[in-house]
């Protein structure tokens, strides 16, 4: 080592890098399948797609791997940690109880891994006590929403985004309006000690186009985990896409074309005359008062386990059916009258107009049960004046009379 620092500083100083963590996988014929964990992968050049890690000149899996000329990298998740502790042992078979599937080249995709990336040998070169590896990326897929596993200092953890935007190809023409909203969806949160999300309608789909604030996902809390511990660490809803059908997106219905109401209300012809009413008067009131809201009484539990245990896409039975049953207790829900000192209130939204009479929805998710109606009406003011606010700094135009936040003040003071 220099005699300008030891190596222990070495170690210490680059541990201040944080990095992902994968696990490279590989197929040995005749053998199980070989792995290491990796913390010091990278990607290199989209053309051609090349990614690159550092495998030490000391690793007895490394050279099982290098002879196979082909591996998969497998992006873990931050519900992974005991696989990436498991992987980083020496030992015959890390695939012990592992479950997996092959990917194009063979190599295994670790069921749970955010996305994988496989890859053919590009080159292999010696650099100190470690290799260089460059792969050529032949295919490669994101396989869930949770977050991934991070390494820092020695220890682990979890990305904890001041804002998240959706990284669907599909959603990118919105990046724009994203970067213009995002302070905006920050501050909206962080006053607000809640998710605060940013949606639109494509086509027949509500899709969450950015987030900020922790996302609490108490239905999925491990029972030994405190759920304190738990918040912002859940998969983000970021990316997520629901069918465009009531309640999803009420205020993009409420101020989006009317010819589009009836395929919000059912996607099905021949809707009841009567149900067509109730959701009108439904619409009508969320023009009314600028926002619409959803009460605890509504059964989101359900419909966000159905979201999470899909299989069938966008429009999954399961899914459909939960959201049948939220949309019956939507139109069902006592209004907010003051008759009780608090509320359970799980989401508050409110429209922002883009150019070109494009609408979209900008709420707050996971608020709380135990809200009392002064910290409900803080929360819509801020809301409404995120909505007057975006709309300006989008160059839209807000529909006559559409309500104006009642406090003077700038709405972002936090509640606590
Ligand atoms: C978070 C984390 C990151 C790691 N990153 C690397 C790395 O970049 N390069 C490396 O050679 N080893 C790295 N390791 C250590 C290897 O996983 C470990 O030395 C290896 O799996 C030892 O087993 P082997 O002899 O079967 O290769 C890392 C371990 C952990 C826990």
């Amino acid at each position: 080592m220099s005699e300008e620092f030891t190596s222990q500083q070495f170690r210490q100083v680059l541990g201040q890098y944080p990095t992902g963590v994968v696990v490279v996988s590989a197929l040995i014929p005749g053998e199980p399948p070989a792995a290491l964990t990796i913390g010091s992968f990278n990607s290199v050049s989209l053309e051609p797609p090349l990614v690159a890690f550092y495998p030490s000149a000391t690793s007895s899996t490394w050279p099982r791997i290098q002879a196979q000329g082909r591996f998969c990298i497998n992006v873990l998740s931050a519900e992974q940690e005991v696989l990436c502790r498991a992987f980083a042992q020496k030992g015959a078979n890390k695939f012990d109880g592992v479950s997996w599937r092959p990917a194009p080249g063979g190599a295994p995709i670790i069921d749970g891994a955010v996305a994988w990336i496989d890859c053919e040998m590009e080159s292999v070169q010696v650099l100190g006590d470690h290799h260089l590896v460059v792969g050529r990326v032949t295919a490669l897929d994101t396989q869930s929403r949770d977050l991934p596993l991070l390494f820092f200092r020695g220890g682990y953890g979890r990305f904890l985004p001041s804002s998240l935007a959706a990284s669907d190809a599909s959603v990118a023409e919105f990046l724009p309006v994203i970067n213009v909203i995002r302070p905006e969806l920050e501050r909206v949160a962080a006053a607000s000690a809640s998710e605060c999300l940013l949606a639109t309608r494509v086509r027949d789909e509500f899709v969450v186009l950015a987030g900020a604030g922790s996302s609490t996902s108490r239905y999925r809390n491990p029972p030994w985990m405190e759920e304190s511990t738990l918040r912002g660490g859940g998969p983000t809803r970021v990316g997520r896409r629901l069918p465009y059908l009531a309640p999803m997106g009420a205020v993009m219905a409420a101020w989006g074309s009317a010819a589009d109401v009836p395929r919000w209300i059912s996607p099905d012809a021949g809707i009841d005359p009567a149900v067509m009413d109730r959701w009108g008067d439904f619409l009508t009131t969320v023009r009314s008062r600028g926002y619409a809201l959803g009460r605890g009484d509504i059964p989101y539990a359900a419909l966000e386990n159905a979201i999470d245990n899909r299989t069938g896409g966008v429009w999954d039975a399961n899914l459909l059916r939960a959201l049948d049953d939220v949309r019956e207790a939507v139109l069902e829900q006592p209004p907010l009258d003051g008759s009780r000192s608090s509320y359970d209130v799980r989401s508050l939204s409110v429209p922002i107009f883009a150019p070109r009479g494009s609408v979209l929805q900008m709420g707050l998710y996971g608020l709380g049960d135990d809200m009392s109606l002064f910290k409900i009406r803080r929360c819509i003011d801020r809301l409404l004046k995120a909505s007057w606010s975006c709309t300006q700094l989008l160059g839209g135009a807000m529909p006559e009379g559409f309500p104006r936040p009642e406090s003077q003040d700038d709405g972002y003071q936090s509640d606590s």
